[in-house]
């Protein structure tokens, strides 16, 4: 396969997942690395040879033909608008912006566009395979579903002010897996959540652990589980109930030996962090990107997922809000 040439805006944790990815697929080169902070970059660069430079000439380069987003949240709509502009193609990280206004304004200008936006759950080979058999009508029809998204330790409070909140920043992962399996979109939105893990961020104004309940207009149901503290764990798990079975994608294991002995049963734990756990989704929608890149495949999660996901973020906010549903 040709390689085709791309640049990685932001080497900060995701950056260090997606760059290296990019660097070892066989139809892409890593050839610049944009950050602000100059050892970031450099280190990133001179690990993967490819060079540190500046946004403007990344874009103008001819021979770039997509660039990988990476950066923090409030930068992404911005840079995301200037690869397109420059005719590139776009993979960037979730969620497109914040402010919902902003990204419905910008979003004739992504129509046609080559861009993925970082929703690495549908890559999940464990979440694929139970979408496949969901599918093929192994549990019926489905009627409703239960998704576990907890994370194992609460982000330093500096994280909390530009995070956009937990909706926003990390159930919108849960709003998109909802969306996916559901195959349909979500009527009306419940949602409580409470401080419970920390109360710096109660002071910072957002909210650690929620439950949230989206109904279709056939009357599917989603309860969606976040909290930002499990403490033994990524846990990341599906329920799919449906009229004939259920279908579920358990946790996943750092290995599979299992020990049982008159102390009980014992085993490996459970993944530790997003990096470890979603590993293979994040090779596989890398190598979806250069698919796209190369013309073979259209995005899977493009612009208009990431806009109704953040209608759907805004939705539990605004129920937190006011304690009642919204209805869309
Ligand atoms: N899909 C996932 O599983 C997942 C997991 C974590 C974070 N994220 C998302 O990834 C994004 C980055 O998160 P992170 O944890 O890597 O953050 P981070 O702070 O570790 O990295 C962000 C990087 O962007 C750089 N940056 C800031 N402004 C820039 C600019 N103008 N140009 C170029 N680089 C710039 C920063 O210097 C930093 O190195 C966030 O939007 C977050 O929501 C996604």
């Amino acid at each position: 396969m040709e390689r085709i040439d791309v640049a990685l805006i932001g080497a900060g944790r995701m950056g260090q997942v997606h760059g290296p990815n990019a660097a070892n697929h066989p139809g892409l080169r890593l050839k610049y690395v944009v950050d602000p902070r100059p050892d970031a970059a450099a280190a990133m660069a001179s690990r993967w040879g490819a060079q540190v430079a500046e946004l403007d000439s990344a874009l103008a380069d001819p021979g770039i033909g997509g660039v990988l987003i990476c950066s923090s949240t409030d930068q992404h709509l911005g840079h995301a608008l200037a690869a397109v502009r420059a005719g590139k193609a776009v993979f960037c990280e979730k969620p497109i912006d914040l402010d919902l206004d902003k990204v419905r304004k910008a979003e004739p200008e992504f129509a046609g566009a080559r861009f993925l936006l970082g929703f690495n759950r549908r890559f999940d080979p464990h979440f694929q395979a139970l979408k496949r058999r969901l599918e093929a009508g192994e549990a019926g029809n489905l009627e409703s579903l239960q998704l576990v998204n907890h994370d194992p330790a609460a982000p330093p409070p500096g994280f909390i002010p530009t995070s956009g909140g937990l909706f926003k920043d990390f159930t919108i992962h849960d709003l998109d897996l909802a969306r996916w399996l559901l195959g349909e979109e979500p009527s009306e939105v419940f949602s409580s959540a409470s401080c419970l893990v920390d109360p710096e961020i109660g002071r910072l104004g957002d909210v650690d652990t929620a439950r949230t309940l989206l109904k279709t207009p056939t009357g599917k149901l989603c309860v969606i589980s976040n909290t930002r503290r499990s403490g033994y764990g990524y846990d990341q798990r599906i329920e799919a109930y449906g009229s004939k079975g259920m279908l579920t994608a358990a946790n996943v294991h750092a290995n599979t030996v299992v020990t049982l002995n008159e102390q009980g049963v014992d085993a490996a734990p459970i993944h530790p962090n997003f990096a470890e756990r979603y590993r293979a989704a994040y090779a596989g929608q890398l190598d979806h990107f250069a698919q796209v890149l190369h013309g073979r495949a259209t995005a899977q999660a493009g612009y208009a997922d990431g806009v109704a996901a953040l209608v759907l973020a805004e939705a539990c906010q605004e129920s937190v809000r006011t304690g009642a549903p919204v209805r869309l």
